[in-house]
């Protein structure tokens, strides 16, 4: 019959459409590109903003006996070129990802991104590509909030920011540019807390940003 046809090939179109979103929802991929991935710049950083509050993962907390702010410790949970069989990325992405958890934010698809396509790489602690400084054109959005996300905010942002400083927004950053602690903390002035918490110090560059973006007045630019 032909009315049958119809609705049956009308069924059947929507049960493909319904098996090909299914099969998409559910590799969800976050390999996207074929950049080299520098270990010390890109990944340490990621791990030591999101995961070494105090009680976590860091060298004296050790929760669960994993210290996430070096690369023996982040190695322990990382099966080099097989990111899907690695701890650090089952525990982070969904569905069973289940940190950072609250009050912190998740990491970021751009966050799970990177370290996914580190560990497809082969996990190395590589010497990274050095680029000269270049603090010409300095302001909030393109410079400093994408400074603060990558080494700050794993800590500084969330339901419950370290402090009670909140360094993912605008007024946030600017109230701390404007009473001196933003600076005082990243160059590590002895009045402050030495900042990034349980890290290295920012690079020369990295800290020449934002000294510059305050020395302009700290406009939201
Ligand atoms: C691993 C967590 C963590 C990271 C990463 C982190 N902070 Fe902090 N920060 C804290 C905690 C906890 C406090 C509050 C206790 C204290 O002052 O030590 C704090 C305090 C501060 C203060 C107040 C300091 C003072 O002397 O009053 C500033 C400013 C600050 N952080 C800025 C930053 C900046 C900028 C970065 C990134 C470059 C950063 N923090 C990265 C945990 C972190």
């Amino acid at each position: 019959m032909k009315l049958f046809k119809i609705q049956k090939n009308v069924w059947l179109a929507v049960a493909a459409l319904g098996v090909v979103l299914f099969v998409a929802a559910c590799k969800k991929e976050y390999i996207q590109n074929v950049n080299d991935v520098c270990f010390q710049q890109e990944v340490l950083p990621i791990f030591q903003s999101n995961c070494t509050q105090s009680g976590c993962h860091n060298s004296s907390s050790r929760q669960s006996g994993y210290d996430f702010s070096n690369y023996e410790g982040i190695m322990r949970a990382v099966s080099p070129s097989d990111y899907k069989g690695s701890t650090v990325y089952q525990i982070t992405t969904t569905p069973f990802g289940i940190m950072p958890p609250s009050p912190y934010n998740r990491l970021s698809d751009e966050q799970i991104t990177t370290i996914a396509l580190w560990i497809d790489q082969g996990a190395k602690d590589l010497p990274c590509q050095t680029t000269a400084c270049d603090t010409t054109n300095v302001t909030f959005s393109s410079s400093v909030l994408p400074l603060l996300n990558t080494y700050c905010n794993g800590c500084h942002g969330g339901s419950s920011p370290s402090g009670d400083i909140n360094l993912t927004n605008y007024n946030g950053a600017k109230a701390n540019a404007v009473n001196g602690k933003l600076v005082g903390s990243v160059k590590w002035v002895s009045s402050y807390s030495a900042m990034p918490q349980n890290a290295s110090k920012l690079s020369s560059c990295n800290i020449a940003k934002l000294e510059k973006w305050v020395a302009l007045g700290a406009k939201n630019d």
